[in-house]
């Protein structure tokens, strides 16, 4: 790990679990377990300098999922609450017999990366139209677990459509990644795939003893819940014998959400064209990234969205 200033590391000194969380995008870039272990998959190659979305961790998407579908929207894929440096909410650094934590947050305001031209977030639409919003990052590690809740206020005078995103990259121990028996998702059992990858999967619904692996090469599916079903829980493989639980769960205004689940893998011939990925790390990792997207949550002037991922490690 880099000496880097904008980077804060965390430690529940009852149980010596810790995380590390980079200012730039408020992205969490390690998590060891009580026993050690580094949970999170960070790029060998990730840039640390914020010149760049991190790659690796938990980069937190918002307010768009992929690239902008708003016709001459130039906002980056992915929205721009990875492309900015958050600020550490003061007093919120803790460390109790319970849990340590830290909480971050970034005003509009202060977003001045990212947001593009010709949509509602652009400078000059928002000037007109009254959009505001504050995001907030909860982050606390006990010996079992690392919890991290974003909350949405909108803080201005129109309503706003969103998704959001923790595009967690979970790391797969022995470069085992392409190994079925070893790296999976398990849990996605009803959900309906939406396949960016393989159109002929479009619209399957996943059986309950199914389950997801990176074998078919690059993978990137979007699981959505046809029913209402607010929880997401799963179990990743995570290399031999060792299984990782998630679980994701989101409000708006005090109203459960759906939460959908992308599972996404660049395999070898994306990986060769991501500047800030080596080429033989699609075999080191898995996004498992719980998401408010395939139903597009509306938040009023005055509300929040709570939006949680627990993984328990
Ligand atoms: C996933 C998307 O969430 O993120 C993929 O489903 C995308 O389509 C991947 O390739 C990585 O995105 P980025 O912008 O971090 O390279």
């Amino acid at each position: 790990m880099t000496d880097n200033a904008d980077i804060l590391t965390i430690t529940h000194s009852a149980s010596g679990a810790s995380f590390a969380v980079h200012k730039f995008g408020a992205t969490v870039i390690s998590y060891k377990s009580k026993d050690g272990r580094e949970n999170l998959f960070l790029s060998s190659s990730a840039k640390l300098d914020g010149s760049k979305a991190i790659r690796g961790g938990i980069p937190l998407v918002f307010p768009i999922f992929g690239p902008p579908t708003d016709a001459g929207s130039t906002m980056p894929q992915h929205g721009f609450a990875r492309q900015n440096m958050w600020t550490v909410k003061d007093g919120s650094k803790h460390d109790s017999d319970e849990h340590a934590g830290i909480s971050l947050s970034l005003n509009l305001a202060d977003a001045s990366a990212g947001r593009g031209d010709g949509n509602m977030w652009s400078v000059d639409n928002v000037k007109k139209d009254g959009t505001d919003c504050r995001l907030t990052l909860d982050i606390k590690v006990d010996g079992t677990s690392l919890t991290t809740i974003l909350i949405v206020e909108n803080t201005g005078s129109d309503a706003f459509n969103f998704n959001c995103l923790q595009h967690t990259y979970f790391a797969v121990d022995g470069s085992a990644a392409q190994d079925p028996t070893k790296c999976f998702v398990h849990g996605l059992g009803g959900y309906s795939c939406i396949d960016k990858i393989d159109s002929a999967n479009d619209g399957k619904v996943a059986s309950y003893d199914e389950d997801i692996d990176l074998t078919p090469g690059e993978v990137d599916r979007v699981y959505v819940h046809e029913e209402k079903h607010s929880a997401l829980g799963v179990k990743i493989g995570v290399g031999e014998g060792k299984a990782i639980k998630m679980e994701s769960m989101g409000e708006v205004d005090e109203s459960p959400v759906p939460v959908s689940c992308v599972v996404w893998n660049p395999h070898i011939k994306k990986a060769k064209g991501m500047g800030d990925f080596t080429d033989e790390q699609y075999k080191d990792m898995i996004c498992v990234e719980p998401g408010l997207l395939g139903h597009q949550p509306l938040l009023n002037p005055g509300k929040e969205a709570r939006f949680t991922q627990i993984i328990f490690a």
